[in-house]
């Protein structure tokens, strides 16, 4: 028998530890245009298009993140699966598609539960039979919910280690200081005998970088503006797509390739009876992806309670898939 969400039925992520409603969509978005540097919070790409632009993204030559950590992912899967042990929960933040949890199902030792826990449903859900069909005996526990607000978790009768799981280097979306102490919470919610899989792309030549961000494609640049598609379809704001244009940098002195939507004229936007206007140059910043070299990302781990205990890289070293033991003294 497959089960899908063999789990306490008074788990819910709803209410208010769940942020992706309309509410805080709205307010989270009006106060980052209100700054003076205007911004707005990259967890909201991805609703259904925003999904698919990714998607469209990872295919792209120049954003060899995605290949690079697959690639990693299946050479080292066995052993990834001897650390995490059998009936071992795998928990991963963000999913999307479960495509990289695979490699590590596939491998692991009766996997007993595998629980996404993602902010956007449609991509996920529409997985999750599959997944219950492919892996019999695999708790398929999906929790819809903003991990950088909620991380509760559900109890998994018959299983043993969690096993965090952050692939796609989205850990870099939020500053040094907010990972530490994300991963302070992750390590709390893994538990003592937990073990950590986290994705982190390096730091590197800036045009290897900048190329990543600005696919000659065009689909970066469909993926940024798409937020304010959103924006105008689920806030009823009047945001003219025509008039801002995509712009990805690498800033050496951060750490982070910066992306932001530049103004190319002066315009105002109205966004639920609140009134922004823009100069030609002025920028919305829409996200920080923040770049690793592979000993400042493990002595951010152990400040945040961690013991690295595996690191691996690929050859031309873009992209580090690290190993982590929660319970270091700290
Ligand atoms: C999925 C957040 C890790 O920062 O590289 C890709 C998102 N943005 N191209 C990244 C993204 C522009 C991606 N993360």
């Amino acid at each position: 028998m497959n089960r899908i969400a063999n789990v306490k039925p008074s788990l819910k992520n709803d209410g208010a530890v769940s942020t992706s409603n309309t509410g805080d969509f709205r307010a989270e978005v009006i106060a980052g245009l209100s700054a003076a540097q205007k911004t707005l919070p990259c967890k909201y790409f991805y609703d259904e298009r925003g999904a698919q632009l990714f998607e469209a993204i990872c295919r792209t030559p120049e954003y060899y993140v995605t290949r690079t950590e697959m690639a990693l992912l299946q050479s080292h899967a066995a052993e990834i699966a001897t650390l995490a042990g059998s009936s071992a929960q795998l928990i991963e933040f963000g999913s999307g598609v479960p495509t990289k949890a695979c490699v590590l199902l596939d491998s692991m030792k009766r996997p007993a539960a595998y629980v996404p826990i993602d902010i956007c449903s449609a991509s996920l859900f529409a997985e999750l039979h599959n997944l219950a069909v492919r892996y019999p005996g695999l708790a398929v526990a999906p929790v819809r919910a903003d991990f950088t607000r909620s991380l509760r978790l559900p109890e998994i009768f018959g299983a043993r280690r969690r096993v965090g799981f952050f692939p796609g280097s989205t850990i870099g979306n939020f500053t040094p200081e907010d990972a530490r102490a994300f991963l302070r919470r992750v390590a709390g919610v893994l538990g003592q005998e937990g073990m950590l899989v986290i994705g982190v792309d390096m730091k590197k030549n800036p045009r290897i970088l900048d190329a990543a961000y600005s696919d000659a494609g065009g689909a970066t640049a469909a993926f940024n503006l798409n937020l304010l598609k959103r924006i105008n379809r689920e806030l009823k704001a009047t945001f003219d797509l025509d008039a801002f244009t995509h712009y990805a940098h690498y800033n050496e002195a951060l750490g982070r390739v910066e992306m932001h939507l530049y103004s190319l004229a002066f315009q105002s936007v109205r966004v639920d009876g609140h009134l922004f206007s823009f100069t030609p140059g002025e920028s919305i910043h829409t996200e920080n992806s923040h770049k690793y070299a592979p000993d400042e990302f493990q002595a951010l781990a152990r400040e945040a309670g961690f013991q690295p205990t595996k690191l691996w890289m690929d050859e031309a070293k873009l992209f580090s898939l690290h190993c982590l033991n929660v319970g270091s003294i700290h």
